[in-house]
């Protein structure tokens, strides 16, 4: 674990880092007047609207609303984390990053050093035990009875815990800042209410299967009974160096195994991951009783440019597919490839290579099915496409996904498909996704990078938890204005044939300031383009009110944006004019009291 990077380091680094160099060097960046402009790295233009300004040391597009400095650049352009974006800068000027160790993360590192000794003790106790302990042969009997050799065994680091409550205990435990570690390890379990026991084992009487991080460290363990007791398997704790959902099972030891990586096969089980190495085929990973998350397939395709997901051919085996394509969706930059492989209802992998053997299972994993003919496959299967409103109920369930594709020719070659399947041409298509992608609004920060930002058509899909957002941005609370100044400003050149009521400016209701000011830019200079007003009004207090008001979702398509900015201008002005009316009531109301008592003004309550 590295300690911080120095923030005088970082201020100093950004203080001779030119923004334009770093841009530059990575996109082509033309000068108009004192700024730079070129296409925008993180969405799909033709037209430049992304723009670098050395004056004030930041880029932003116009289009996408992606912004920053040159460390958020090479961030968003790059993929990278924050540390590793200040190395990349550093690395181009030569200089090498320092960093600091406060002592907090001092004592977290020597903390985890001595965890994962203790750990890699434990696991060294375990397969002592499998190899030594009375009852060995119920668990060397039990591995057999799984056609497992000893090499597979000792590849893969298996043991034996004993029956027992404190086998591992007695023999790592020996004072008290050892049955700490183990405790705060996860291997031993604390009750404090039973004063005869109050430490035990947890894994007792199981096949251990030890977790190995990326650099081999044992950071967890597995352990499966021997019979058909419940649970099956137990795992680690999540543990100061064990966090579940970053970790795959049998990365290690493939990566170990096979030099040049080509692929990897994600499986679910522990077992299916042994019994395929058992057959040669040395580059399964399994997650660890979680779904596949980005995060796994991100750290995959940093490896290897293929990952094959094998799931069960039953529905629940589908579903979990689709999720995991939807994952992989944005990870499928040109050179990444995902492949589906589904088995036979009821089978594991591990049962499946027994059944077929090995070669057959090879080449089920090179002919698995692609990513593109298993997301048309499972989105035809939703529509009835002979018909035309199911080819265009096609054509809006996949067009929020296809907009999550990177940039490429992969992404062309979707859409060419999406264009026949749904006999709409690709202009009307690239059409679309331009419309969609400026009615999702914009986001500050990699577009990329941001799921949760979807399209209004992701909602009809109703599948996986980030295309489903909870709240439909609809009905989030917005006032009025906020609509029609949003509304105005993708469209400016509604307002040319509108003649807007003066009594506008005596609405007052929330957010009409911002509205008003969107009016006079729009009037100011009429058939501008969303870009170009945003463009005069960039940098000041204005420009960043208009692109949060921007940033809210808008789903009125576009030939509806005239329509709806005028009921709802008229709905302002309806509500003011019943104001103005209950108010002049009021006041009448209040006159006749006042006369009927009789009583002059200003006495008739306390100062
Ligand atoms: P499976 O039950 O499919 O595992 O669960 P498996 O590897 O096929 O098991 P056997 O040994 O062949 O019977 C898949 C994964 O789900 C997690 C484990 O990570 C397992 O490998 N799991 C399953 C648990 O964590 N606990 C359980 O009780 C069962
Ligand atoms: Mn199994």
């Amino acid at each position: 674990m590295p300690g911080l990077i120095p923030q005088a380091f970082i201020d100093d680094l950004l203080s001779r880092t030119d923004i334009v160099d770093v841009v530059a060097s990575r996109i082509n960046l033309k000068k108009s007047g004192k700024n730079y402009s070129g296409l925008c790295p993180f969405h799909k233009e033709k037209s430049p609207s992304f723009s670098v300004e050395p004056d004030k040391q930041f880029y932003y597009c116009f289009g996408c609303g992606a912004g920053g400095n040159a460390i958020g650049f090479v961030m968003n352009y790059e993929n990278l984390d924050f540390p590793q974006a200040i190395d990349s800068i550093a690395r181009s000027m030569g200089l090498e990053v320092p960093r600091d160790e406060s002592p907090v993360s001092r004592h977290q590192r020597e903390k985890s050093t001595s965890l994962y000794e203790v750990l890699e003790k434990a696991a060294t106790f375990y397969q002592t035990q499998l190899r030594q302990h009375p009852d060995k042969s119920r668990a060397i009997a039990y591995l057999k009875g799984r056609q497992l050799s000893g090499e597979i065994a000792r590849d893969f680091g298996l043991g034996y815990a004993p029956a027992g409550w404190d086998t591992l205990l007695t023999t790592l435990g020996g004072n008290e800042a050892s049955k700490k570690l183990l405790l705060d390890s996860g291997l031993l379990i604390e009750n404090k209410e039973n004063s005869q026991r109050p430490l035990y084992d947890r894994f007792r009487d199981r096949i251990m299967y030890p977790i190995r991080d990326s650099r081999g460290r044992v950071i967890a363990f597995g352990g499966r009974v021997l019979g058909d007791d419940k649970p099956k398997y137990l795992n680690s704790p999540e543990t100061a160096v064990f966090h579940k959902s970053e970790q795959l099972y049998g990365l290690y030891e493939a990566r170990q195994k096979v030099r040049n990586l080509e692929r990897i096969v994600i499986v679910e089980g522990y077992m299916d991951v042994i019994a395929l190495a058992q057959h040669g085929i040395h580059y399964a990973v399994a997650t660890l009783g979680t779904a596949t998350s980005s995060l796994h397939l991100q750290k995959l395709f940093k490896l290897v440019p293929e990952v094959v997901f094998c799931f069960d051919g039953d529905a629940a085996g589908r579903k979990a597919a689709w999720r995991a394509l939807e994952h992989a969706i944005p990870l499928m930059t040109d050179g990444h490839q995902a492949r589906f492989l589904f088995l036979p209802e009821g089978e594991d992998p591990d049962s499946h290579v027994r059944k077929v053997g090995a070669q057959t299972f090879v080449t089920h994993i090179r002919q698995a099915t692609g990513l593109a003919a298993f997301f048309f496959e499972t989105l035809s299967q939703q529509t009835d496409m002979s018909t035309l409103e199911g080819r265009a109920r096609l054509g809006s369930l996949a067009m929020p996904l296809i907009r999550e594709l990177p940039q490429g020719i992969f992404r062309q070659l979707i859409l060419d498909q999406l264009a026949q399947l749904t006999g709409a041409d690709r202009e009307s298509l690239e059409a679309m996704m331009a419309q969609t992608a400026s009615d999702r609004g914009r986001n500050v920060g990699p577009p990329a990078s941001d799921p949760t930002a979807r399209l209004p058509d992701s909602r009809q899909t109703g599948r996986g938890s980030h295309t489903n957002p909870a709240i439909p941005p609809r009905h989030r609370k917005i006032s009025p204005c906020m609509m029609a100044a949003n509304l105005l400003l993708l469209k400016p050149d509604i307002l040319g044939k509108l003649e807007l009521s003066p009594e506008l400016l005596e609405i007052d209701s929330p957010d009409i300031d911002i509205l008003l000011k969107v009016i006079e830019l729009a009037r100011s200079k009429p058939s501008s383009n969303t870009y170009q007003l945003m463009g005069r009004v960039y940098g000041t207090p204005l420009g960043t009110q208009l692109t949060q008001v921007l940033n809210r979702e808008c789903i009125t398509p576009l030939d509806g944006i005239s329509r709806e900015f005028c009921d709802i201008i008229e709905h302002l002005l309806a509500q003011h004019r019943r104001s103005k009316a209950h108010a002049q009531l009021l006041e009448e109301a209040r006159k006749k009291l006042s006369s009927r008592r009789r009583q002059p003004e200003g006495e008739s309550g306390p100062e």
